[in-house]
Parts: C-alpha cells; sequence; structure tokens
C-alpha cells in the first residue's frame, strides 16, 4: 500500500570507501539510475523500485572494455567511468573486495558469471578481462534455454543463499548468444536491534499526507546519525548493522509536501558532501525511530532506465559495436534485474540479481517498411 524507494550497497560503498578508491562516480551513476527507473515505474504506477545498481554497473563497465565507437563513449558517460581503463579495473577490484569483506554479523558477497555459447569465439582478451573481475566462465549450449535457464537460476540460488531462484525464465533466454549474470547477497543485524514486542500496526501516509494504508511500525529509542539537509529536502537516518557500524542502510523521508521524485531529483543532481554532514551530525543523542518492517520482491527490466541515462547503442540491432567482446556482432537484449529485500527487527537480508543477455546483431543495410510510405 505504501511506497518505498530504496536500493543496496549505496551506503556500504561510501562508508567503506579507501582513500585511494573513489566510489562517488559509481553513486552518482547509481542515484541517476534510481531517479531513472522511478521515472520509468511511474508510467505503470509501481508502488515499490527496488534497484541493485552495483550489479548493473559491474556487467557494464566489463562490456565497456569490449566496446568501441558511440558504445563505448555512452558507457563511459552513463556509467561515470574512470577516462583511465586501469583505475577502472581498479574500482573493480576495490568493489569485488568490499563485496567479500563481510564479518561475523555482517554478511555481504558478490558473484558473477559469463554463460557463452560454446560456438561463439570470445576473444581472449575480454575472457581476461571478465576472470580478472572474479567472473566465472561456463560454454553452454544455449539453443536449450530450460536447460540454461535452470543453470542460471542454480547459480543465483547458491549465491544469494535460496533468496532468488527465479532470476530468468527459459523464455527470457530465446537467441541469446551470451549472458553475464551479476548476483549479490546481503544479511546482517542492525547495531541496535528492535525488540519485536514493541512493534505495532500503524498508519501509512503519502507524500500529500493521505492515509494510504496500514503497516508494521517497529520502535526504539537509540543513538544514530541524523541530518537534515536541505539541499536534499529530506530528513536523512543512518542505521548502522553489526558492532563495528562499518555498513549502514540510509532511510530518506522527504520533508512535507515533498514528492519521491523531487528527492530523486535532488539526489541525482547534487553533491555527496551532504553524507558528510550526516557522519558529522553526532550519532551520541538517542533518537526516537520508527520504521516500517517490510519484505518486497521485484522483477523488471532495467533496459529503458539505462536509455533515460544515456547509455543507447549498445541495446541498438543496428548500432552496437562490441568488438572487443566477439568478431561476432552482438548487442544487448535482456537487462533483468530481481531483487528480494526484507527489514526486520533483527536486521536485514537483501538478494540482487541482475541477467543481461546478447543476441547476434544486424549487419549491414536495412529497409524496414514499418510506416507509412508516401507512394504518388
Ligand atoms: C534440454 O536439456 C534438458 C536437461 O536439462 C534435457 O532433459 C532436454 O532433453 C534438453 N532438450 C533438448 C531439446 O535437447
Amino acid at each position: 500500500m505504501w511506497k518505498v524507494v530504496t536500493y543496496l550497497i549505496f551506503a556500504t560503498a561510501t562508508h567503506a570507501a579507501p582513500a585511494v578508491n573513489d566510489f562517488a562516480n559509481v553513486n552518482q551513476f547509481a542515484l541517476q539510475l534510481l531517479e531513472n527507473t522511478y521515472a520509468f515505474q511511474e508510467n505503470f504506477n509501481t508502488k515499490n523500485v527496488v534497484l541493485s545498481p552495483l550489479s548493473v554497473w559491474s556487467i557494464f563497465s566489463l562490456l565497456a572494455e569490449g566496446s568501441s565507437g558511440d558504445t563505448f563513449f555512452e558507457l563511459m558517460n552513463g556509467l561515470r567511468l574512470p577516462r583511465d581503463l586501469r583505475k577502472t579495473q581498479s574500482l573493480h577490484m576495490a568493489l569485488n573486495s568490499l563485496l567479500n569483506s563481510g564479518n561475523q554479523d555482517v554478511i555481504l558477497k558478490g558473484q558473477s558469471a559469463m554463460f557463452t555459447d560454446c560456438s561463439l569465439e570470445v576473444h581472449p582478451e575480454f575472457c581476461q578481462a571478465a576472470t580478472s573481475y572474479n567472473t566465472d566462465i561456463y560454454s553452454v549450449d544455449p539453443s536449450n534455454t530450460t536447460k540454461l535457464a535452470n543453470d542460471i537460476n542454480y547459480y543465483v540460488c547458491l549465491a544469494t543463499d535460496g533468496l532468488i531462484t527465479n532470476a530468468v525464465t527459459s523464455e527470457a533466454l530465446e537467441n541469446l548468444r551470451m549472458v553475464l549474470v551479476d548476483a549479490l547477497y546481503f544479511k546482517a543485524t542492525w547495531t541496535y536491534q528492535f525488540d519485536p514486542l514493541q512493534t505495532k500496526q500503524g498508519a501509512f501516509y503519502d507524500s500529500l499526507g493521505k492515509h494510504v494504508g496500514t503497516v508494521n511500525l517497529m520502535y526504539q529509542k537509540a543513538p544514530h546519525n541524523l541530518a537534515y539537509p536541505p539541499q536534499i529536502e529530506a530528513q536523512v537516518l543512518e542505521m548502522t548493522y553489526g558492532k563495528s557500524s562499518q555498513f549502514s542502510m540510509l532511510i530518506l523521508l522527504p520533508a512535507n509536501g515533498v514528492p519521491v521524485k523531487k528527492l530523486l531529483n535532488n539526489l541525482a543532481t547534487n553533491s555527496l558532501d551532504w553524507m558528510d554532514e550526516l557522519r558529522e551530525s553526532g550519532g551520541g543523542t538517542d533518537i526516537d525511530v520508527l520504521i516500517p518492517r517490510f519484505k518486497i520482491s521485484t522483477q523488471q527490466d532495467l533496459i529503458t532506465p539505462l536509455q533515460y541515462s544515456g547509455i543507447h547503442s549498445i541495446f541498438d540491432a543496428m548500432k552496437a559495436q562490441l568488438p572487443g567482446v566477439s568478431d561476432t556482432p552482438l548487442y544487448v537484449t535482456k537487462t533483468i534485474q530481481s531483487v528480494e529485500l526484507e527489514v526486520t527487527e533483527e536486521g536485514t537480508t537483501a538478494a540482487a540479481s541482475t541477467v543481461v543477455g546478447l543476441e547476434n546483431r544486424i549487419l549491414g543495410q536495412r529497409f524496414e517498411a514499418n510506416r507509412m510510405l508516401n507512394l504518388s
């Protein structure tokens, strides 16, 4: 009944950012994609929008290494990749080590795989790039889509501790020559857990103050960082996980009358300096926190939101340029993301999978009479 916009790993990446690697660009890409995904989903009146931008970034930045021409420039700009390939590679490594840096009360893991048609000649340099990003490579017969779907779903299921069992259907895999898969799993307990006895049903309102439903509201009084950056037009609460408090969730509550759309635009267009303000906001003071207990499952195709981010030609049968992947011309026809997210008194469990499918693209000239022809 209520609207929540959330995305994974964002806070994680900023919080643990080592000085040598600047995750600001990745976050900027993430916030832009979130704004665009929301704008796209609004057309369908979707109530909840959930996004795992990091999986998308990982797969498309690998494809960027095999791209050229407009495809390359659009990916560089859209993903906000550093001009220097070695910097992108070290960013990848840093993200990989971050993704596997959990501790006893925070489990965080990422896994990626490339399934390629055994009759497709993939350039060794591209395979090397994939391997250097810890991507498992499998040679498959994609014409048996039932088997391929089973293999991919099994891979994702293992990578997400059984949270995502249906990352793809066999229908979605038809005609694909290559499939790139990225899976993330996160499970952590709050530094300050909620007492389930304090959870009560409560009213939930939309941005105009209209009562939209009833939710289970969890309550606690605990020390958290809380800020109200005016440029964001929202109250921001940081709730940390585990004893080390190294990872956290940011919850943004738009100011009265500020629609979610405006909040997302503020996030995408402002610098992330407000995060420093948040971190310096004290944290010693006890805050009364009331947040809903919730569980969300979504599956969506992210091609249109990525196009809104300026990435076009890689999805275009006529224009995609991926000569570094294979001599066989390919283009991306699927970008299916599944997310499972659950927030409880104890903590958070989240999983995401992104499946990017590539097909053979059409070579040469084309005559497509799909519009009115002016014959006189
Ligand atoms: C596809 O693979 C499955 C095994 O997962 C097999 O049972 C089936 O016969 C295969 N179909 C074709 C058409 O080869």
